[in-house]
């Protein structure tokens, strides 16, 4: 019986083998022309872009391109915008690629609420041009993209607030894929795209020397959490961006009022601070993120403003008045546009 026992069993393993490898070989043509990574893998479910216009996942967004997919809802508070700002950063970096050969895509995970229009308005808040689509469609259809691509949230979580901040970045012609973290420095992320998903493609012009400067002699951990948390939307005399800009903010504001706003912006706005109000209204309404920074971590900051804001002003400007800062700044064209600092 044993004996009987142990070749039923060999003989269902040479059956077992020899499936494998009929499948592995029955599979070879479809790797050969690169289908596994392809149409047939992706979901070719239709979705609207900002404009109202239906485009199909793989035919229209994947087939042939470069890409960037994050998931986003307009209404969150806190690491939306700020997800959001940093691919701002990065679709600058990349320059003229965007829309020609890289698209970066914004999927909603609120479809009810994100209509086209909302997620235009969106769009404008963060001054995104050609080749960036802010995408809203059917639930189900969303949830098929994001499981396909590695980036369903738990289970258990809530489909809306428990979605990823991870990227997707790939080259659909390439089969090759990876992910990034959004928060990721947006310098790191353009080389990935440009460099790394573009094999031979190495681009001049954006190097180092067009990063911002810093004051060198300001050590400590201010300008690393300044340059990952807060550059995507603010500068220091370099003008406004999404936010403003913070040259000489602890001065005019207050240190104390500073420090309570940083530590709780959507408060302040919530109690009415008629700072935090003018403020948000100034900036087309992108709410000021609640980062859930540390007491600690604001004072590093706000020690960070005050060296940056006397390093800019002794560089040549005449004083903390950020109006004439900004104008002798080559860098900046615009205006400032914040509420006044009395
Ligand atoms: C997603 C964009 C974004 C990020 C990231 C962000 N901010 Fe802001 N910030 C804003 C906007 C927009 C305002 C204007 C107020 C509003 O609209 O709610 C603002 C306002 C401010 C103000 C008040 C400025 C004034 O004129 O009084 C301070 C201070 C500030 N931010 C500090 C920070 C710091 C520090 C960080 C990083 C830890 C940071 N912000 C990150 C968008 C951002």
């Amino acid at each position: 019986m044993r004996r009987n026992g142990w070749g039923i069993l060999a003989a269902a393993a040479v059956f077992i083998i020899s499936t494998a490898i009929y499948l592995t070989v029955g599979a070879a043509p479809a790797a050969a022309d690169n289908s596994y990574w392809g149409a047939n893998y992706f979901p070719n479910v239709p979705l609207i872009t900002q404009d109202g216009k239906t485009i199909h996942f793989y035919d229209d967004m994947l087939k042939g391109k470069i890409v960037l997919i994050n998931f986003i809802y307009t209404e969150c508070g806190d690491v939306c915008p700020l997800e959001t700002a940093k691919l701002a950063q990065v679709y600058k970096l990349l320059g003229d690629r965007m829309g020609k050969d890289i698209f970066f895509y914004s999927i909603s995970v609120d479809p009810r609420r994100d209509t086209p229009a909302v997620l235009k308005t969106y769009a404008k808040k963060f001054h995104t041009g050609p080749g960036w689509y802010f995408l809203t469609g059917k639930r189900e259809d969303i949830d098929t993209v994001r499981k396909k691509i590695g980036m369903a949230g738990r289970l258990d979580e809530d489909p809306v607030t428990g979605h990823t901040t991870s990227l997707t970045l790939g080259n659909e012609p390439q089969g090759q894929w990876m992910q990034d973290g959004s928060f990721d420095d947006p310098r790191f992320i353009a080389t990935i795209m440009d460099n790394w998903l573009t094999p031979g493609y190495r681009k001049a012009a954006n190097s180092y020397e067009n990063a911002p400067k810093v004051d060198e002699s300001v050590g400590g951990e201010g300008p690393s959490m300044f340059r990952t948390r807060c550059a995507a939307c603010h500068t220091i005399g370099g003008g406004d961006g999404v936010g403003p800009d913070l040259l000489g903010v602890t001065t005019a504001r207050g240190r104390d009022w500073t420090m309570r706003y940083i530590l709780a912006p959507d408060k302040a706005l919530a109690a009415k601070d008629p700072v935090a109000v003018a403020l948000f209204k100034k900036y087309n309404q992108v709410k000021m993120p609640n980062l859930h920074l540390t007491p600690a971590d604001v004072k590093v900051l706000l020690a960070y403003f005050e060296a940056q804001t006397a390093f800019v002003t002794k560089a040549g400007h005449s004083s903390a008045d950020r109006t004439s800062a900004m104008k002798t700044d080559p860098e900046s064209t615009k205006t400032s546009q914040g509420p006044g600092r009395n």
